[in-house]
């Protein structure tokens, strides 16, 4: 089992445990001193049927009654209604500030829930169990949710921080194989960014991790953690270097918007990771063997490193929409080396417009 501790800036600091198994998650409610109290457990359709029973068990296990709010699996559900009807279920069961919410399910529940309890009486205890890749490595972790609007991406959110965040990397053996290599491509982002020696580690453990040995996992998720944890910490309320966790997602979100669907976010992350790589490597921040090497490594995880049927200026012309872009001109990130990124504001749309061509899908290329 590994534990780590988040500072927040609203000074109650959370535990993260990531273990093989849910064992342990009543010493964590007991420590809370959560027993007696009421819960109620947001789910999806999919993590519901295969991980409700367990939680259900554990939770009654500590004398706390559980109620449960089932949403239907995917993006979709990810609304200000679904965030309203979990308000309204808290309401009709009389919840009081000492009772508890848990989050049981990918990304999409944990935005959703923490946006609703965040609003409840000002804010409930939350607890995160993350069951995805993804959200183990990334959403679960730095206090941010939200929901989507009229196809507008996490339009209504806030930050709020969960009191735990308990993580089983067992549950990611029921995980499709696309939705795990999704997370996995947020887990190669941080260590491109920040850690040379973890990046190296995934390289060497990659039979491990395709296998999804939960030990492997619980390392991975562990590193991943840590990274995203220094960052967060750093810089809770994103003014500054947690820009750097958007690596590889400039050009990879104006891919995954033109692509509609198409694509999953981690796949269009790896192309925008390859694609900024190559803008280092024009800019000669990296060698040539590194930008290969970097890109080369994205295939035995089952992640693309070129893209079929793209309008490259539609793509740019995306790129100007997006949120990281202030007036000191486009913020891109770069590498300096694997495992040291930078911010950098003098991208040009030409640069783009040639990394664009590297990752798209030709004869020559293949
Ligand atoms: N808050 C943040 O900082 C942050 C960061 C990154 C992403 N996000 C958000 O996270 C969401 C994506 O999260 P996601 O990729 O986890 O998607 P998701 O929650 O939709 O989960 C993906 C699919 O996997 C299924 N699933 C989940 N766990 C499973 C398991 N153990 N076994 C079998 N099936 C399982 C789900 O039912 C779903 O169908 C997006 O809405 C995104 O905006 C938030
Ligand atoms: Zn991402």
């Amino acid at each position: 089992m590994e534990r780590l501790t988040v500072k927040t800036p609203t000074k109650r600091d959370y535990d993260i445990v990531i273990d093989v198994s849910f064992d342990a998650l009543n010493d964590e409610l007991k420590r809370l001193e959560y027993c007696g109290r009421k819960a109620l457990i947001v789910t999806d359709s999919i993590v519901g049927p295969i991980y409700l029973d367990t939680i259900k068990d554990k939770l009654s296990q500590c004398d706390i009654t559980s109620f449960d709010f089932t949403i239907t699996a995917g993006e979709s559900s990810k609304t200000k209604d679904n965030s309203d009807a979990i308000l309204e279920r808290l309401t009709e069961l009389e919840f009081k500030r000492s009772d508890i919410c848990v989050a049981l399910g990918g990304g999409v529940v944990g935005d959703l829930a923490g946006y609703a309890v965040s609003q409840y009486r000002r804010g409930l205890p939350f607890i995160q169990i993350p069951t995805t890749l993804l959200a183990m490595c990334d959403s679960s972790v730095g206090g941010k949710n939200g929901v989507d609007y009229n196809r507008i991406k996490n339009v209504y959110g806030t930050f709020y921080f969960p009191t735990l965040v308990y993580m089983n990397t067992s549950t990611l053996t029921t995980l499709d194989e696309r939705q795990f290599y999704n997370g996995f491509a947020e887990a190669m982002k941080s260590a491109i960014i920040k850690d040379e020696h973890y990046y190296e580690w995934l390289i060497d453990s990659m039979y491990e991790i395709c296998d999804r040995d939960p030990e492997a996992l619980t390392e991975l998720v562990y590193r991943s953690v840590n990274i995203k944890r220094l960052v967060v910490e750093k810089d809770p309320y994103e003014d500054g270097d947690r820009a750097l966790l958007n690596f590889g997602h400039t050009l990879g979100h104006a891919i995954e918007s033109y692509k509609m669907g198409e694509l999953v976010h981690g796949e269009c992350v790896a192309l925008g990771m390859v694609a900024a790589a190559h803008i280092s490597y024009k800019k000669e921040m990296i060698s040539l063997e590194e930008y290969l090497e970097l890109r080369d490594m994205l295939v035995p995880f089952n992640l693309p490193i070129t893209v079929e049927n793209i309008d490259i200026d539609e793509i740019i012309r995306r790129v100007s929409f997006d949120k990281k872009q202030d007036q000191t001109g486009l913020k891109f990130i770069l590498l300096k080396k694997i495992g040291k990124a930078v911010i950098d504001r003098s991208v040009t749309v030409d640069e783009m417009r040639e990394a664009l061509k590297e990752i798209e899908y030709t004869e020559s290329n293949d």
